[in-house]
């Protein structure tokens, strides 16, 4: 039993721990540009490979229903305030497993089956937990849009006039903002006059920009907004998971009290049942140990400047697409990714991600607003720098690549260009090394 408990998976399960050493080397290799992905330190994922997951801790810190939870409790509380702290918020809750897991809970606590509420249209950068027809937020409540204009001077961007023209009309009892391929900031006091207008809550996702806010690179939902979720693991670069965060708790206004005492319960106590019991079992203490790391790191002063770069690498990289006739959504960044429109480029999405993947560049193929293709073509593409910025690359690097992009974008049936770009890929990535483990 103690070789069971004690062995090592690489000679345990071969098969798997030759699985694992390919996907590093993929990582390694390969020029990383999808906006939703990073690196993480060996640190966090050493706290990931702990006997924390053993652990069942379903509850809250001090108010478990399992015993032998007093370290996780601990590690659990460190993640809490160093969350707290990053974020200058009252309050949150580490506990979800991912963001659609976050994003459930909001709608728990705060939608019944068949409202309404508004947010950005899939189609023009938003996700799909805010109302696709295909998930349980399209499935459960009725999703009403804004999009971004199509042409014009506010063209690819968020108009708040008819943003607040769409809630006047439709009354939704809560509005999200948040995407996953929308290169702008948010403005937030605008969006929160139009809410308190028409009487709705107010949900930031943070999914994607999460690291730039705590690093203050991007304006802050908190002050805000009646709730905020979030990934861990994009610009905040922690563990794959998610969280819920208020910024100044309050008693909620939709008349919950506490059964016996009659007392008006917080906004918070709400949100911390929508996750358990409402929608999860027990948390990935595991996770939570990773996310705490995180957390610590993001804290330190490095973390502010790698932020920094990572929106400088995005305006780079987007002038360079720019000077070289690529057509951008809403003409330019100010966050860590750009929407790439290809279509005067006689190339749809499909085939550049697939040409590029060829050179071991890794991006993903994205609907651009009003988009003719379907998505499974699409006529852009997504680039992000998050990841290629924890490597170490800088403004010059970013301009080098998107040669070598432009290479494969106009050549992409080309397989001398594409193999000329991969060594050159590979030079690059050289010059960055990452991880030289497999297991943490
Ligand atoms: C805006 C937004 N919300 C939520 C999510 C979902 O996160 P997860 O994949 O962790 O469930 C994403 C992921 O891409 C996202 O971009």
């Amino acid at each position: 039993m103690s070789f069971f408990l004690r062995s090592q998976l690489h000679d345990s399960d071969p098969a798997v721990h030759n699985l694992l050493s390919q996907e590093v080397d993929r990582q390694n290799d390969g020029l990383e540009l999808i906006a939703s992905e990073n690196f993480v330190s060996r640190s966090v994922m050493q706290a990931m490979g702990t006997p924390l997951t053993n652990k069942y801790a379903e509850g809250l810190p001090g108010k478990r229903y399992y015993g032998g939870c007093q370290v996780v409790d601990e590690v659990e509380d460190v993640a809490r305030q160093r969350a707290c702290e990053l974020f200058r918020c009252d309050w949150v809750n580490v506990q979800p497993h991912s963001g659609a897991s976050a994003n459930a809970a909001v709608y728990l606590t705060l939608m019944k089956p068949g409202d309404t509420f508004l947010g950005l249209d899939l189609a023009h950068g938003g996700h799909l937990t805010h109302g696709s027809p295909v998930n349980f937020s399209g499935i459960l409540y009725k999703a009403q849009y804004y999009g971004v204009d199509k042409d014009g001077p506010m063209a690819g961007r968020i108009d708040m006039n008819k943003v607040r023209e769409k809630a006047l009309a439709i009354r939704p009892r809560m509005i999200s903002i948040g995407a996953s391929a929308y290169s702008r900031d948010f403005d937030y006091a605008a969006f929160r006059s139009i809410a308190d207008e028409v009487g709705a809550f107010l949900w930031m996702d943070m999914a994607h920009t999460a690291g730039l806010i705590a690093a203050r690179v991007l304006n802050d939902p908190l002050p805000h907004c009646h709730i905020v979720s979030t990934t861990t693991h994009k610009t905040l670069r922690g563990p794959r998971s998610g969280m819920l965060l208020i910024g100044k708790d309050a008693e909620n206004t939709m008349g919950k009290v506490a059964p016996k005492s009659g007392r008006v319960k917080m906004w918070s106590e709400l949100f911390d049942s929508s996750v358990f019991p409402g929608m999860q079992g027990g948390p990935l203490m595991h996770v939570i140990a990773a996310k705490a790391v995180a957390f610590g790191e993001a804290l330190q002063e490095d973390f502010n400047s790698y932020s920094r770069q990572v929106v400088a690498n995005a305006a780079a990289m987007t002038e360079a697409f720019l000077e070289r006739g690529y057509a951008v959504v809403s003409g330019g960044t100010d966050n860590h990714l750009a929407l790439i429109d290809l279509r005067n480029k006689g190339v749809t999405g499909k085939q550049a991600e697939e040409a590029l993947q060829a050179a071991d560049i890794t991006v993903n193929k994205n609907m651009v607003p009003y988009d003719v293709e379907s998505p499974f073509v699409t006529s852009g593409i997504r680039v992000g720098t998050p990841a290629m910025t924890t490597r170490g690359l800088n403004e010059n690097d970013f301009r080098d690549i998107v040669d070598l992009m432009d290479r494969v974008i106009t050549n992409p049936a080309n397989e001398t260009v594409i193999q000329q770009v991969k060594g050159a890929i590979h030079e690059m990535t050289a010059r960055f090394p990452m991880y030289d483990f497999v297991t943490a």
